[in-house]
């Protein structure tokens, strides 16, 4: 499939989107979001992809939503059009995705990446929601999602000032799993990938849902969540895989049954 906007690639068996719109420091037009989601639909159903990789460029993951895009739409448009929706996606993946952050991931580009599993940063990555110095707010998640990764106190600093945080900070801050040398982002993040996508994908994405749950509920119905959910893997071939091999000190063949 020809895209315009990404890159698409599989590296055995880890899918991996690379945002690719260079000229406006990949600023997440609706046409780069309805690529993303056709890459991520073309991944979901890939028996042989297990993780996906959403990553950018060295200098930008993502400068944001694209202003010049924004700037003339009117409340009708904004409320009846709800590009927003579209982002959703990200955030529906099943398959476990991580974002490899270089550069400038700001205002709608910090948002795509919290919609990942978790964030693999550069040290040269920067996270900020500068929305409101554009007279707007954060709108796909930096009210929310940041607040719980890195609590109230921080994500009113970075929402009320537009200021930037360094990987540093933002690892400190809970926002970021790990920080990586700028030149190892790609082979860490693979690395990482190819590790989860080397375990059963059922268990994996069970995994995720019981991890996402913990965000939607109270910690007894969360709780209540994951026995139910851990009692089901016995029911699978790859719990009594994994347990077989480590009872027998040899590797695991996960069949995601
Ligand atoms: C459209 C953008 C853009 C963006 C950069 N560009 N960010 N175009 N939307 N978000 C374009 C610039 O217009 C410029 O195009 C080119 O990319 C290079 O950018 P420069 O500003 O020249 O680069 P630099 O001086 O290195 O500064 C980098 C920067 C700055 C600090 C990241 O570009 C910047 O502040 N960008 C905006 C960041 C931002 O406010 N993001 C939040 C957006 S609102 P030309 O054609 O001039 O060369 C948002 C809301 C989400 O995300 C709500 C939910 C959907």
């Amino acid at each position: 499939m020809g895209y315009e906007h990404i890159r698409v690639e599989s590296k055995g068996r880890v899918g991996v989107i690379t945002l690719d719109r260079p000229q406006a420091l990949n600023a997440l037009c609706t046409p780069l979001i309805d690529e993303v989601n056709q890459a991520l639909t073309q991944f979901e159903g890939d028996d042989k992809i297990g993780c996906i990789v959403l990553t950018g460029s060295e200098k930008a993951f993502a400068a944001g939503a694209d202003i010049k895009e924004m700037s003339e739409l009117t409340y009708m448009d904004a409320y009846l059009g709800d590009f927003i929706t579209k982002w959703e996606q990200v955030s529906r993946t099943r398959k476990p995705i991580i974002a490899a952050v270089a550069g400038y991931a700001l205002g709608g580009g910090c948002e795509l990446a919290m919609m990942c599993d978790f964030i693999i940063a550069a040290d040269n990555a920067k996270f900020g929601q500068p929305e409101i110095t554009l007279g707007v707010m954060p709108g796909a998640g930096g009210t929310q999602r940041l607040t719980r990764l890195v609590g109230k106190s921080k994500a009113m600093d970075l929402c009320l000032t537009g200021r930037m945080m360094d990987a540093e900070e933002a690892e400190r801050s809970g926002l970021v799993a790990r920080v990586v040398p700028a030149d190892d982002l790609m082979t860490e993040a693979l690395k990482a990938a190819d590790k989860i996508a080397g375990f059963s994908l059922p268990i994996a994405m069970m995994t995720k849902e019981s991890v996402n749950r913990s965000y939607e509920t109270t910690l007894t119905e969360g709780l209540r969540f994951e026995r139910r959910v851990f009692h089901s893997m016995f029911a699978t071939e790859d719990q009594k895989e994994g347990m077989a091999a480590f009872v027998e000190k040899r590797k695991p063949q996960f069949s995601n049954k």
